[in-house]
């Protein structure tokens, strides 16, 4: 009896410690239509706007890459903390946030009460976006609990920008814990949704090795001066999760300084090459590479919290 109070006290103490496995029957008992119920609302919100799935999936990568995949994403402001929604790489440009408002309110009805939380909505949500636009499905290991901060700061430090060159990008994967086969893996999240002029101003006017028929239809939607909000796809197809992304950038069609730097080594750029011929190969390695991102950090246990609104924390 001793002995059996003294384990479980001390198994109390290590999953207290210790970060535990995420897993995809995460939801199963405690809210069997969670899953579902996140589907229909993507599908439904991907099928009123394609350019939506593209959106979500940017946001579980920009939750991913600052502080873990938490739902920091998701906070607004407070006198606290200042949102990562104002940080330079969200400000203007992160958009969905009002698609997983809805998903949180209907998995709550749905369930009777909140278990599920953001983070796991977001990582679920990015999933249903890719498999919407026509890309591979896969399980999403679940389990993860919600921040009780963000970090401005935090975002503007670690989610890379779309002028760094190869080292730099690298870099920021290599910071959580990501490879250069992750980089160009997930890379190909380009091969669907929209950026802005702003963006990629600077590529189409001052870099080399652009095809010059490319320039010029780039330049024509985004002038020197003005525009900064004017959209051009990521690739020719934004609403297909498809090969297009590296197809293009292998001929030097590449909307983003970043893009465009995944050709800088032999390496990342026969991956670019190999990928561009071979779409099983890319969703195969996506999705490895999408587990791996969503694996960054979690908080787990008794660790944060299930948030009853993805965009306030809970108190009392
Ligand atoms: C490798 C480093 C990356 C850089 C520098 C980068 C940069 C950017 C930039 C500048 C935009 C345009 C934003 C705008 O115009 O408002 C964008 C869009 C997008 N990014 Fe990335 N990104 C990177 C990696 C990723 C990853 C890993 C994913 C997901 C797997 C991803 C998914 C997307 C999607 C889907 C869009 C389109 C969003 C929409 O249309 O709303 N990106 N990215
Ligand atoms: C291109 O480079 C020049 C010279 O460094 C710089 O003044 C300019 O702002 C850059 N961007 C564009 C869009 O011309």
């Amino acid at each position: 009896m001793k002995i059996a109070g003294l384990i479980s006290f001390v198994m109390i103490l290590v999953t207290a410690a210790f970060a535990q496995p995420l897993y995809p029957d995460y939801y199963d008992k405690t809210c069997p239509q969670a899953l579902s119920t996140i589907k229909r609302v993507v599908d439904d919100a991907v099928q009123q706007e394609k350019r939506m799935g593209a959106s979500l999936l940017r946001l579980h990568f920009h939750d991913c890459f600052v502080n873990g995949c938490d739902g920091s994403v998701l906070l607004d402001s407070t006198p606290e903390f200042e949102s990562e929604k104002m940080a330079a790489p969200n400000r203007n440009s992160a958009r969905g946030f009002e698609v997983i408002d809805r998903i949180k309110s209907e998995v709550d009805h749905a369930c009777g009460h909140p278990v599920v939380s953001c983070a796991d909505i977001l990582a679920v949500a990015a999933r249903d976006s890719v498999v919407a636009l026509g890309g591979p499905y896969w399980d999403v290991l679940l389990g993860r609990r919600d921040a009780t901060s963000a970090s401005k700061s935090a975002a503007d430090a670690d989610i890379p920008a779309p002028t760094l060159d190869l080292s730099g990008l690298i870099n920021s994967f290599q910071n959580h814990g990501l490879d250069v086969h992750d980089l160009v893996a997930l890379s190909g999240g380009h091969t669907i949704g929209f950026a802005q002029c702003r963006l990629f101003r600077d590529h189409i006017y001052n870099d080399s090795n652009i095809d010059p028929e490319f320039r010029r239809e780039l330049q024509a939607i985004c002038p020197r001066n003005g525009d900064d909000t004017n959209l051009h796809s990521l690739d020719p197809t934004p609403a297909f999760f498809d090969t297009n992304y590296y197809r293009n950038v292998l001929v030097q069609r590449g909307l983003l300084h970043s893009d465009k730097a995944l050709l800088e080594s032999p390496e990342t750029g026969g991956a670019v090459a190999a990928y561009s011929l071979n779409l099983n190969a890319f969703a195969k390695d996506f999705v490895i590479s999408i587990v791996k991102m969503g694996n960054i950090k979690p908080l787990t246990g008794d660790q944060g919290q299930i948030r009853y609104n993805c965009r306030k924390v809970n108190y009392g």
